[in-house]
């Protein structure tokens, strides 16, 4: 399965990505963490990206592309890929189509994960990461069992710089001004599946399995 999850900040893409990913044994192309990865080892696209993160500002085409181009070169991604924050914009989107394209691979499905601005404030302001192995948690609908302790690693949580309130403003006029068109887009390739992102993260996950069932079995 190659899969593109496109949604507003806070819908869930994370979330089921990861869940995705270890179902299908697929890889798990998520930009954002991609982009922290590289402001965490101070390289120097971190040193040019990490502004325009605090921000919520899209980080510049010429250094997001190419480094997702790249990253589908990983041999992890022969079985398959969701890619999670990426396209963001048109142009994204267009040299996405062109760059597999060449490699002759097909996107299956863009899923849109539509999601209520009240729900999507209220799951960014109680996102918790854990420094380490980079699970994420909420402080009210997923609680880790010792608070401020991964489950899973016993890593420190921590909240994201752009998680406060008004960058998580600015990132949602970003996803309107710059990501929203992309339904269009993909819609137009009549390959745009629409999900709610509001609701509880399993059902969603079986709601999504089914209907990517259908598109395997078809
Ligand atoms: P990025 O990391 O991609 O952030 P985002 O798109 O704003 O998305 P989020 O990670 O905030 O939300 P999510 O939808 O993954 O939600 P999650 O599953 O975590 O990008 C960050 C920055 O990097 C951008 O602002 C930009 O600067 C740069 N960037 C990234 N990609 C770029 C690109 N392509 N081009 C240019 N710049 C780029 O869930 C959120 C919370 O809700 C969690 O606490 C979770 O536990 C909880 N939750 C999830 N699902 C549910 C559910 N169904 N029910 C209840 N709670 C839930």
């Amino acid at each position: 399965m190659r899969i593109i999850l496109l949604g507003p900040p806070g819908a869930g893409k994370g979330t089921q990505a990861d869940i995705l990913s270890d179902h299908y044994n697929i890889a798990h192309i998520a930009t954002g963490d991609l982009l922290r990865e590289e402001v965490d080892n101070d390289t120097a696209l971190g040193q040019k990206a990490k502004e325009y993160m605090r921000k919520g500002e899209l980080v510049p085409d010429s250094l997001v592309i190419k480094m997702v181009l790249k990253r589908l070169e990983n041999p992890d991604t022969k079985n398959g890929f969701i890619l999670d924050g990426f396209p963001r914009n048109i142009n994204q989107a267009r040299e996405l189509s062109a760059g597999l394209k060449d490699k002759k691979i097909e996107i299956d499905l863009t899923v849109y994960l539509e999601t209520s601005e009240e729900v999507i404030i209220k799951r960014l302001s109680g996102r918790r990461i854990c420094r380490s192995c980079r699970a994420v948690y909420h402080i009210v609908n997923v609680p880790p069992k010792v608070e401020g302790v991964c489950d899973r690693c016993g890593g420190e949580l921590y909240q994201r710089v752009d998680d406060n309130s008004q960058t998580i403003k600015k990132r949602l006029m970003v996803y309107e001004q710059e990501t929203a068109s992309l339904i269009d887009f993909y819609k137009g390739l009549d390959k745009l599946y629409v999900a709610s992102g509001d609701i509880d993260a399993q059902q969603l996950f079986h709601n999504l399995t089914e209907v990517f069932g259908k598109k395997i079995a078809a």
